[in-house]
């Protein structure tokens, strides 16, 4: 089964930096429909899941966001009425969502390492949504195919790059601290620069590492399978960053941001990996 349509010049033009969209064809798949899912919710971990009311702001505050009073089960079973979001996390245990993870990126990945080495760490996560719920602006570290399977869904991207919206320090707290809420401080100015991609089922959307996003449902309950990996390139970059956050907070030192100065960035991660690798004849 061909999974997904690829237009190679568009993909090389736009991956790794910058979103675009493809075409998918696994939207009247059984495993993604809400009976399907709810089975599968039963037999995730309790860990695996999240969810929360969808009544949410762009730049929610993650201490308040609020419960939505339903168990896990009564929240997909009532998702076109409880105003809610939902994920289950890491599927990919499960072998059916597994294969369609597996098939997906076996035709991406030949696309991707064009520009990328050493892709790793596969994994899946399906989204739940009631209609005209919102995901807050955050980013995330790690490479996501978003592919849309039932509703419609808005995205509003923005330049990874661009440090106005969000900040290197914001950055490095993610790495620093990997349980840190995903939520960023938003400000209505920002979205003068959004790159919105209005996503209909069968349509599929790149998400950059740490290309900060938010996210509006359509009318409709909305159904998204998101397809994740890393490379060595990502690698590096996540190693940058925690180690110029600890430099920021334990030492109080403005670091040079990432990428900003090759050679810089080149000395610190060659420290930090003749440091592991000590690490690792200690032990
Ligand atoms: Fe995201």
């Amino acid at each position: 089964m061909k999974c997904l349509t690829i237009q190679p010049k568009r993909f090389n033009q736009h991956f790794p930096d910058s979103g675009f969209t493809l075409q998918h064809h696994l939207a009247s798949l059984g495993a993604f429909a809400l009976p399907a899912l709810l089975a599968l919710s039963r037999r995730m971990p309790a860990d695996s899941v999240e969810y929360n009311a969808g009544t949410l702001v762009p730049g929610q505050d993650p201490a308040a966001t609020p419960r939505n009073g339903l168990s896990i089960e009564e929240t997909i079973e009532r998702i076109e009425h409880c105003q809610s979001w939902l994920v289950l996390k890491h599927v990919e245990r499960e072998p059916i969502y597994k294969a369609l993870l597996d098939a997906c990126l076996d035709e991406l990945y030949p696309h991707a390492a064009q520009s990328l080495s050493g892709l790793h760490d596969r994994a899946a996560f399906i989204f739940i949504t009631s209609p005209d719920s919102v995901t807050p602006f955050h980013f995330d570290p790690e490479y996501n195919f978003l592919l849309q399977i039932r509703g419609e869904k808005t995205m509003h991207q923005f330049d990874k790059y661009d440090r106005g919206i969000l900040p290197e320090a914001a950055i490095e707290e993610k790495y620093v601290y990997a349980s840190s809420h995903r939520n960023q401080p938003f400000q209505e100015a920002f979205q003068a620069k959004a790159h919105t991609f209005t996503l209909k089922p069968g349509d599929g959307l790149f998400v950059p590492i740490n290309a900060p996003h938010w996210v509006q449902n359509g009318k409709e309950v909305s159904v998204s399978f998101s397809i994740t990996f890393h490379s060595e390139q990502s690698d590096r970059i996540a190693r940058l960053y925690k180690l110029n956050g600890l430099l920021r907070r334990k030492l109080g030192i403005t670091p040079t941001p990432v990428g900003q100065q090759p050679r810089k960035d080149a000395l610190k991660h060659g420290g930090i990996m003749a440091l592991r690798q000590l690490k690792s004849l200690w032990v």
